[in-house]
């Protein structure tokens, strides 16, 4: 069985997020951070996350990206990562984390599962990642960069968000850290999500000036293979590590979107822009509700648009990433 949308999309990836909870205040996310709401704030717990997956992995699903906020905040991140891992069919399990719990962890979570890592870092000055990510932890989270190549992860994906004004100036510094290293460096073009209007007319920083950058300095393009991801890969001859480029508003990465997420309270969206979600949660609590779980999903998937660009060329409401697990 294989997960297909009415434009012969197929759907081998699944982003689930566990928690909207995070202990970074990232300017362009939740600059007043974000504390859990009470003792039990209701995220799904790892039964229902069993299930989820389990329903996917049926259909198909060979990846499972663990999203949050920040998922190594919940302290059964690991039983998480070996839950996705037993399930059969599950080939790729994977996570977005802030870095901030990787120099303890990252061994445990390889051992536990974890095929592949991404790291957000958005300055190589510990002054000015303290001042985007309201965190002083840069020392630590580049430490975990280098304990998770120590725990044998073979390759590691780095996501920055270039802002103007901010640390636009480091693209430079950026590049000479990948010279020797095998990371994937993304820059991620900041997203105007919901709440954030002014932040995103003051430091939105288009990609495309990137990409003129690259090109200058003798980056090239790599061809883009099916199942490639949002970003615009280039590579150099002289670097080990290669670049990403991720352009949410660009409009070709539609065309190949293999992904679907699961946000934490256990609704299904068909896209990260102008989607609110569709309630799976009743359908995650019994092993017995397996087919029904998955005759939902299909029922959303055959209603997912082509695009997420409106009639006018814009996008719909894009939810806070912590939110949606970006
Ligand atoms: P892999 O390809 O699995 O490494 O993942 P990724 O690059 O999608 O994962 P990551 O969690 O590092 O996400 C990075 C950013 O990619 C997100 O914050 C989004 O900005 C962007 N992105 C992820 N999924 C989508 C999508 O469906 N559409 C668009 N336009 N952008 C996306
Ligand atoms: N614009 C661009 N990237 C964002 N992220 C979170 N919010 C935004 C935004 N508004 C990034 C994080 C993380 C990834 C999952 O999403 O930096 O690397
Ligand atoms: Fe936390 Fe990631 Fe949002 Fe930063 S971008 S506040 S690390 S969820």
């Amino acid at each position: 069985m294989q997960l297909e949308d009415s434009y012969q999309r197929k759907f081998y990836y699944l982003r689930l997020s566990i928690t909207d909870v995070c202990n970074f205040k990232c300017q362009y996310c939740l600059p007043d951070g974000y504390k859990p709401k009470g003792k039990n704030s209701g995220f799904l717990q790892l039964e229902e996350i069993r299930r989820v997956i389990a329903a996917f992995a049926h259909c198909g699903t060979t990846k499972v990206r663990i999203t949050g906020g920040e998922p190594s905040l919940r302290k059964d991140f690991s039983d998480v990562i070996a839950v996705a891992a037993e399930q059969p069919g599950i080939e790729k399990v994977a996570t977005t984390t802030n870095g901030y719990r990787l120099a303890k962890q990252a061994a445990v979570w390889r051992e536990a599962g974890l095929t592949h890592i991404n790291v957000s870092v958005d300055s190589l000055d510990s002054r000015m990642f303290h001042q985007i990510t309201g965190e002083n932890k840069f020392t630590e989270v580049m430490a975990g960069i280098d304990a998770a190549f120590d725990a044998g992860f073979p390759q590691i994906k780095v996501n920055a968000v270039l802002m103007k004004d901010l640390n636009s100036n480091e693209l430079p510094a950026f590049l000479s850290w990948i010279k020797s290293r095998p990371i994937q460096l993304r820059f991620i073009e900041l997203m105007q999500t919901g709440d954030m209007d002014d932040f995103f007319s003051r430091y939105h920083q288009s990609g495309i000036s990137i990409r003129n950058y690259l090109i200058a300095n003798g980056w090239l393009m790599k061809a883009r293979e099916a199942n490639d991801g949002p970003a615009e890969v280039y590579t150099h001859p002289e670097y080990q590590g290669e670049i990403g480029l991720i352009m949410p508003y660009k409009k070709d990465f539609c065309q190949t979107c293999n992904r679907l997420r699961v946000s934490a309270l256990g609704k299904l969206h068909m896209c990260l822009f102008g989607d609110y979600g569709v309630e799976l949660r009743d359908l995650l609590q019994e092993d017995s509700q397996r087919d029904q779980l998955i005759t939902a999903i299909q029922t959303q998937l055959a209603d997912k648009k082509v695009s997420h660009f409106l009639d006018d060329g814009y996008t719909g409401m894009t939810p806070n990433l912590a939110y949606i697990g970006g």
